[in-house]
C-alpha cells in the first residue's frame, strides 16, 4: 500500500443562516459592500449548544456513512480547529469519544485556515508509512464566538461549520503530493490571542501587578485579529509561489486538473489562485457565497458539496489550497 485515498466525505453546517442583510442590521455595512469585496451572501452560525466536537462528529458520521466504513475501522483522527471545544483533551479526542471509536491515536492540529491541508499532510504520512489503515481528517470551526460582533471588518467574513474526509491506504495513488509551508513573522498580521493566559493575572504572584508592569499578557485582545488589506496581498503572493512550486514538482499543465477547492476565504483571492494555475472559474468549486470562511472547514466541507452534487468524479485531479494564520500555507495535488 503506497498511498492514501479520499474515500469518504461528509459535511455540516448549522441550521441557522445570518445574512448579509442580518449584518446590516448590526454594524455599519451593506450586502453590496460585502458582496463586492468578499463574495459573501451568508453565513451558518452555530446554536448554543453546538462546538467544535459536536459539528465535527456529525460531518465525520456523514463521511464514514459515504463509504460505508464502520467507526471501530479507524486507527487515526485529526480534527483541525482554531476554536476546540477545550484546550485539552483534543477535540479529536471528543469525537472519537463520541463515535466510539476504540483506542487509536487522535489529536488536533492548529494551523488556522491551513489547518484542514496540514492534517491531511500529517494523515497522509502515517498511512503511507504503514502505520494506520484508515483515517478521518476533520476541520471544524466556530468563528461566530471567535469574532467581535460588532468590528465590521472581521464580523461579516466568518461563519461555523464542519468538514471531514475519510482517508485509506491504496495501491492507487489518492494524495499525490502535499506541499506546507509557514512564516512566523507575518504572526500580527492574523491572530486570536489566548485570553486564558491572562485570566490569573492577578492571582499568580509572578504576574501581579508592580508599577512598570507591562507584559504581552496586558495587551491580549479577545477576538480575531486581522490587517485585512496585508493578509490579502500576501496570501495573493504567497499562493502563487505555491502553485509554482507544485507545477514544477509535477510539470502540471492547467488541463489536468479537473478541480480546484480552495479555500473559502474570498472571491477575489479564489479568483487570483484560478487565474495562478491558469484554469477557468468553471473549474473552482466556490461556496464562499454561502459558507463565508469557515477556516480549517473550508475546503472539506467545499469538496463535500461538490462530491455529493456530482461534480467532482471518482478519477478526476483536485487542487486543494489554503492560506491563514501563522501565517501558514499549503496545498494538496489528489487524484479522487
Ligand atoms: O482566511 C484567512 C485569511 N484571510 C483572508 O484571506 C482575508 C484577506 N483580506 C480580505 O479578504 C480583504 O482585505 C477584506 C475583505 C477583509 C477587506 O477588503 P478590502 O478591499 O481589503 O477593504 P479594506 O480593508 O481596504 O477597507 C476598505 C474600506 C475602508 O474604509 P475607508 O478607510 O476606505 O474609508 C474600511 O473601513 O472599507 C471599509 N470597510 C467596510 N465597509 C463596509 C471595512 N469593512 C467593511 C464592511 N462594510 N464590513
Amino acid at each position: 500500500m503506497k498511498y492514501s485515498r479520499i474515500i469518504g466525505t461528509g459535511g455540516y453546517l448549522p441550521p441557522t443562516i445570518f445574512t448579509n442583510a442580518d449584518w446590516e442590521k448590526r454594524v455599519d455595512t451593506s450586502d453590496a459592500w460585502i458582496v463586492e469585496r468578499t463574495g459573501i451572501k451568508s453565513r451558518h452560525i452555530a446554536g448554543p449548544n453546538e462546538t467544535a466536537s459536536s459539528m465535527a462528529t456529525q460531518a465525520a458520521i456523514s463521511a464514514l456513512e459515504q463509504c460505508n466504513l464502520l467507526a471501530k475501522d479507524i486507527q487515526l483522527i485529526i480534527v483541525a480547529t482554531g476554536s476546540p471545544d477545550k484546550i485539552f483533551p483534543a477535540t479529536a479526542c471528543l469525537v472519537q469519544k463520541n463515535l466510539s471509536v476504540p483506542t487509536c491515536i487522535a489529536f488536533d492540529i492548529q494551523a488556522a485556515c491551513s489547518g484542514f491541508i496540514y492534517a491531511l499532510s500529517i494523515a497522509d504520512q502515517y498511512i503511507k508509512n504503514g502505520a494506520v489503515q484508515n483515517a478521518l481528517v476533520i476541520g471544524s470551526e466556530l468563528m461566530s464566538r471567535l469574532i467581535d460582533w460588532t468590528d465590521r471588518n472581521t464580523c461579516i467574513l466568518f461563519g461555523d461549520g464542519a468538514g471531514a474526509v475519510v482517508l485509506q491506504a491504496s495501491n492507487e495513488p489518492g494524495i499525490l503530493s502535499t506541499h506546507l509551508y509557514a512564516d512566523g513573522k507575518y504572526d500580527d498580521v492574523l491572530y486570536l490571542d489566548n485570553m486564558q493566559l491572562g485570566d490569573h493575572v492577578d492571582v499568580i504572584p509572578s504576574l501581579q501587578k508592580s508599577e512598570n508592569f507591562n507584559t504581552p499578557l496586558e495587551n491580549m485582545q479577545p477576538f480575531i485579529q486581522m490587517q485585512g488589506q496585508k493578509v490579502f496581498k500576501v496570501a495573493v503572493a504567497k499562493l502563487g509561489e505555491l502553485i509554482k512550486d507544485v507545477q514544477k514538482q509535477h510539470q502540471l499543465k492547467p488541463e489536468q486538473i479537473d478541480w480546484l477547492v480552495p479555500h473559502q476565504a474570498n472571491i477575489r483571492i479564489i479568483k487570483a489562485t484560478a487565474d495562478k494555475l491558469g484554469i477557468p472559474m468553471e473549474k473552482v468549486v466556490c461556496t464562499v457565497d454561502t459558507h463565508s470562511n469557515t477556516s480549517s472547514a473550508s475546503i472539506p466541507l467545499a469538496l463535500d458539496v461538490a462530491v455529493r452534487d456530482g461534480r467532482i468524479q471518482k478519477g478526476q485531479t483536485l487542487f486543494f489550497e489554503a492560506i491563514g494564520g501563522g501565517l501558514t500555507w499549503g496545498s494538496a495535488l489528489v487524484r479522487f
